[in-house]
């Protein structure tokens, strides 16, 4: 298959817009950006375009979909028994990097549910990815515009990298603005649970529904407790090179990792670090990114999966990461950055 790279850097340009709407109306799928990260879309209505993302991803068939929608009025179609809960986050984070679980309604097909009767709703904030729901139909069904396994595209060369050949088209938007996915919060079962943390904390969760959960999988030491978002269940990115992260005050953390990449060094092997435009200066005898400044945490989202690519395309046998636990979005940041590495942690604390 030929995929059609349209480029809106600039701007929606009207042509290719309808263009990628009749392709959703078709039944077909197309990648765009969303200020999360970039998403994979077909109509969410027809079973058979959302059969498509699951192929074109070799995505398991059992891992939901989400419905991106450009209006409030839409979620009517596809959820019901809507909680007054959902138009108070709505009212509070909408268009914005929110999804809610609701009751699923009889419109929106098994597949694009994974076989649930709840379904996932986010209206994103971004004019490309709301002009495109609307040049679709209205609904599309969204997972990141990955290869299952590699980490989320935040900049369109991503995609190309992942689905060029195998999708109709891309449109690129340039880079994403927060470049970690959506937090995920559950309205269907008692009260409201986080099942994926996102840019929207459990914090500004709390300022707007008082009590709010955290699904105690995503805070637990053991392996064995099931997330209940399913795609949080499957192992994730992990890089080529292994990937360790080092915790503890800064000054330890940077001795540890110059030690580490010393002894690598002596024994002919090339080590990756993470660092921090702040940091970055004091390693030696390692290949060293900055993954953004700590004095803007949002810098340090945005980089992230774009980072653990470009280590896949390099010959480093080892990577070490610094700790970034910030204030906002550290808990999102480090669930990612802990899966990627595998729980693989040495605390120079001790
Ligand atoms: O920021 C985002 O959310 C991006 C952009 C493209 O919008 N999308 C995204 O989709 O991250 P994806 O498919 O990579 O992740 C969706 C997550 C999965 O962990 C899935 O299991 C969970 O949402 N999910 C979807 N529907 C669900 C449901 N009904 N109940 C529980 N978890 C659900
Ligand atoms: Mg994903």
């Amino acid at each position: 298959m030929e995929t059609v790279i349209v480029n809106m850097r600039d701007g929606i340009e009207e042509a290719g817009m309808r263009r990628a709407g009749e392709i959703l109306r078709r039944g077909g799928l197309v990648a765009f950006p969303t200020e999360t990260v970039y998403g994979l879309g077909a109509d969410a209505l027809d079973e058979e375009a959302a059969g498509k993302i699951y192929q074109a991803k070799g995505r398991p068939s059992d891992n939901p979909l989400i419905v991106h929608i450009a209006d409030w009025d839409a979620i009517e179609k596809i959820a019901v028994d809507i909680p007054p809960e959902a138009k108070l986050l709505s009212d509070a984070f909408w268009p914005g990097p929110l999804t809610m679980i609701l009751k699923r309604s009889d419109a929106v097909p098994l597949a694009t549910t994974g076989g649930l009767d709840t379904v996932a709703v986010r209206l994103p904030n971004h004019e490309i990815a709301r002009a495109l729901i609307r040049a679709g139909g209205g609904y599309v069904a969204a997972p990141s515009a990955n290869t299952s396994g590699r980490p989320s595209p935040t900049k369109a060369e991503h995609v190309v990298r992942d689905m060029d050949g195998v999708i109709d088209m891309i449109i690129d938007g340039g880079d994403v603005r927060i470049g970690i996915e959506s937090t995920i919060v559950d309205l269907t079962e008692g009260a409201p649970t986080i099942l994926r943390p996102g840019y929207v904390s459990r914090e500004m969760l709390e300022k707007v529904l008082g009590r709010v959960e955290i699904d105690r999988a995503l805070l637990a030491e053991d392996e064995n407790i099931r997330p209940k978002a399913p795609g949080m269940r499957y192992r994730h990115y992990a890089p080529k090179a292994p990937l360790v992260i080092v915790e503890g005050p800064a000054q330890r953390v940077r001795e540890r990792i110059n030690a580490l990449s010393e002894e690598n060094a002596a024994d002919g092997r090339v080590t990756g670090v993470i660092g921090t435009d702040e940091s970055q200066g004091y390693y030696r005898n390692a290949l060293v990114k900055s993954i953004g400044s700590r004095a803007d945490e949002r810098s340090i989202a945005r980089h992230l999966y774009g980072i653990l690519r470009e280590f896949d395309d390099s010959e480093v046998s080892v990577i070490y990461s610094e700790s970034f636990d910030t204030p906002q979005m550290g808990q999102a940041i480090m669930n990612r950055l802990i899966k990627a590495a595998g729980h693989q942690i040495i605390d120079v604390n001790e």
